[in-house]
């Protein structure tokens, strides 16, 4: 069966063409950031807008990078939450409106399926059981993914999740929009324990977590900085905070990794989002251990850790293969942007 995948939660345009047979054979992606970036965030009314003239483009170009037709599609997964409304409409309005045409199936499907299993789509080795922790700059969770459509919720942040800390973090040191990964980026130049951030929640007891409370440390840090250097803030001292910022995410998240770990008795580990990318949390999750346990860790390649139309295709394929019925092509459908 060929799935043809749309994601449009929020400001990127993904497509893709997803063969149970064959694999993935085609994916296109717009980001919007640059036309973002000039408002220092998502703008909701461009973003719908920008969905619409994208979708039908992108398609075409992923049909004929597969060698395929719009007749050889068999159904049509798209997401159908969470993400901003107007963006999200204008996805599944396309997707329903393509399926009714082609007389196909589809598939309304969460975002953050497509987000959990993407690590299956480009690494064999992953087997259910396994932990994932997504990371995203809309959420940070952990679940426990025990087959196709059978996800426990084990904890997540009780207030920002980790990307949006990133990414408001950055804002107030001044970093230009999305500001996550170059404040990474920064970190890698600042040296280790200069300054230090409290790790929140690091021992609740539980796997939740809270990162709304660092912004506001690292404020204070930087108004501190401010202050000592006559109104502005030294380079040097600005990566020093980067990376003590990222120090107490990494931290955080590495500790509650364990604790899940530990927790559900599982050993797979799998890290899905756009924080997923970042260079040190990688690296701190690759060296856990259980005990004297070893820990299998995965990640999608970076290209599929950000948001994409390759695992909603193939969350759909999945979802086909385990025997969801898809839904014949209907006149009403909805979004749900919560
Ligand atoms: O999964 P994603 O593309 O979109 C959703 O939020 O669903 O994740 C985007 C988030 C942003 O908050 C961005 O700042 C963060 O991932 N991000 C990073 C890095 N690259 C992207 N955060 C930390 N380090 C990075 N290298
Ligand atoms: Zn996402």
């Amino acid at each position: 069966m060929l799935v043809l995948g749309i994601e449009s939660s929020c400001d990127e345009t993904g497509i893709a063409l997803y063969c149970t047979r064959r694999g993935l054979l085609a994916h296109a992606l717009h980001t919007q950031m640059a036309m973002h970036a000039e408002y220092g965030g998502v703008v909701p009314e461009l973003a719908s807008r920008d969905h619409i003239r994208r979708l039908v483009p992108l398609t075409q170009s992923c049909l004929k990078d597969a060698g395929a037709d719009f007749a050889d599609i068999d159904a049509v997964a798209y997401t159908q939450g969470p993400g901003l409304g107007g963006a999200l409409l204008a996805g599944a309005s396309y997707a329903n409106a393509l399926a009714f045409a082609l007389d196909k199936p589809v598939l309304p499907l969460h975002h953050l399926e497509g987000h959990l299993l993407s690590p299956l789509l480009t690494d064999e080795g992953v087997d259910f059981p396994f932990v994932a922790l997504l990371v995203s700059g809309g959420h940070t969770q952990f679940m426990a993914v025990h087959g196709v459509g059978d996800y426990v919720l084990l904890g997540e942040t009780v207030d920002d999740a980790a990307g949006e800390a990133f990414d408001k973090t950055a804002k107030l040191l001044g970093l230009p929009y999305p500001g996550g990964a170059k404040l990474s980026e920064l970190a890698e130049l600042g040296t280790p324990d200069a300054y230090r951030f409290p790790r929140p929640m690091l021992h609740s007891g539980d796997l939740n977590m809270s990162f709304s409370g660092l912004k506001t440390a690292v404020l204070t840090a930087v108004e501190k900085a401010r202050a000592e250097h006559g109104g502005s803030l030294p380079e040097s001292v600005r990566n020093d905070i980067c990376r003590a910022f990222q120090d107490a995410v990494a931290d955080v998240l590495a500790a509650k990794a364990a604790a899940a770990l530990r927790q559900t008795g599982l050993r797979t580990l799998v890290v899905a989002g756009g924080v997923g990318a970042n260079r040190q949390l990688r690296q701190r999750l690759c060296a856990l251990t259980i005990g004297k346990e070893a820990v299998q860790t995965f990640f999608p390649p970076p290209a599929l850790c950000t948001d994409n139309g390759a695992m909603m295709a193939f969350a759909g394929a999945m979802r086909l293969r385990h025997g969801v019925q898809a839904a014949a092509p209907a006149g009403a459908f909805t979004v749900r942007p919560r």
